[in-house]
């Protein structure tokens, strides 16, 4: 009897002995929720990504929900966000029952295509019909865009919108801690840093995990300090600290807020996740030079690549697949990895097809193309640090079986 393949699963964290460590000291601490080793990893954070201030967040969604509710989003305004990204982008914008404005993406890098979304903008501007776009509705606001899978976006492309259009940008950098890119100077910078607030994922499966967690970075500090207020139920500055020594019993709630902190014990996975980013980038990069190597003569598999000046993050390696060439669809070759014990998945369902805004908008099929051959072609392959090289050599060997290559 042949030995069955142990299950490659699509994501495994890196957790190491500092975490665990670090948890154990903060369990034995006796200080569980946000406290001092929140405020270190938002300080550490900050110096990281070049910004002024870091608010830490139990999710990205509620970085985004924040930043919205700081810029002063209100109900009936227009908010530019990318069909191909993950339901979260979109949510947090009909929270304020303000509309979506959904835009196709590039067949390259599956980002957000500008020119598009600056057509969209002259249409509503002049009065045209836009799809998903009700006839009665506010200001157009801001974009969100979506580093997909931290290859980032055209920054350069958004700032000009923003500054023709007066629009907010939110960047959505749940993929992209850290990826870099060249600004107008010439200089690298990290992605985020051209957004007035920028909104970054640890959730389980991202490039630095804290099991559930996000964090908001801003120059602003007006910004800042209404996100840290909101993120603690409207209620006054530095309310975490009312427990400690340091701080108060008295607190004042100046808004309805939220219950969005980060704990503690997220926090110490944190502050030593973001040590080991850098690392964690570089085994990335090398598992995606690898895949790019092994499956670059299969006919009809189109792979990823990093587009110049920028650094991507690989967090995710997103491949497509052309049943023309390959004989085979997407959905099958799940199954068959499946078979062979290997996880894989599809990133994104374009969230104009999904039934909430397909039937809130009365978008169709046929209304973004891109999104839409994308969706019907691409296929995640695992990527994180630790995938072994004889894991590596099962998947590209599997792949190459179920698609025909040599
Ligand atoms: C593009 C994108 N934005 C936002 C989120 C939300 O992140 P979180 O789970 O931390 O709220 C995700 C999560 O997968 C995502 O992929």
């Amino acid at each position: 009897m042949t030995k069955e393949l142990k299950f490659i699963n699509f994501h495994r964290p890196a957790i190491g002995k500092e975490e665990i460590k670090e948890v154990t000291d903060c369990l034995k601490s006796g200080w569980l929720t946000t406290g001092m080793r929140t405020k270190q990893f938002e300080a550490e954070f900050a110096k990281y990504t070049g910004a002024k201030f870091a608010v830490a967040l139990n999710s990205c969604t509620a970085a985004l929900h924040l930043a919205l509710e700081a810029l002063e989003l209100k109900a009936g305004e227009l908010v530019l966000v990318p069909t191909m990204t993950f339901a979260a982008t979109a949510e947090v914008v009909r929270y304020f029952n303000a509309i979506p404005v959904l835009v196709d993406c590039h067949e390259n890098d599956f980002n957000i295509d500008f020119s598009r979304a600056e057509k969209i903008i002259k249409d509503i501007n002049a009065g045209r019909k836009v799809s998903g776009v009700p006839k009665k509705h506010g200001k157009l606001r801001g974009i969100i865009p979506v580093h997909f899978g931290g290859q980032p976006v055209d920054v350069e492309a958004a700032l000009k919108l923003k500054k023709k259009y007066n629009l907010f940008i939110v960047e959505d950098c749940a993929h992209c801690c850290p990826a870099y890119y060249k600004d107008s100077s010439g200089k690298m910078k990290m992605a985020g840093r051209g957004a007035d607030i920028a909104c970054y994922s640890f959730y389980a499966n991202k490039t630095i995990t804290t099991g559930e967690g996000g964090m908001a970075t801003t120059d602003n500090e007006k910004w800042a300090d209404r996100m840290r207020i909101m993120s603690l139920h409207g209620i006054s500055k530095d309310a975490w600290k009312r427990f400690t020594k340091s701080g108060s019993w008295f607190y004042e709630i100046v808004e309805p807020g939220f219950k969005y902190n980060l704990t503690d014990i997220a926090s110490s996975i944190g502050i030593h996740q973001l040590r080991k980013a850098d690392g964690f980038m570089k085994e990335r990069k090398k598992i995606a030079d690898y895949y790019g190597t092994k499956l670059k003569d299969i006919p009809g598999l189109a792979l990823p690549y990093e587009k110049e000046n920028t650094l991507h993050s690989w967090h995710l390696y997103a491949v497509r697949i052309d049943r023309k060439f390959t004989g085979i669809h997407r959905d099958e070759v799940i199954e068959k990895l499946k078979e062979g014990n290997i996880g894989s998945s599809v990133h994104y369902i374009p969230l104009h097809l999904h039934p909430y805004y397909r039937d809130k908008y009365g978008f169709k099929k046929g209304d973004f193309p891109n999104a839409e051959r994308i969706f019907d072609q691409c296929l995640s392959l695992p990527i994180f640090p630790g995938l072994t090289k004889s894991e590596l050599d099962r998947i590209c060997g599997a792949l190459k079986n179920i698609l025909g290559g040599k």
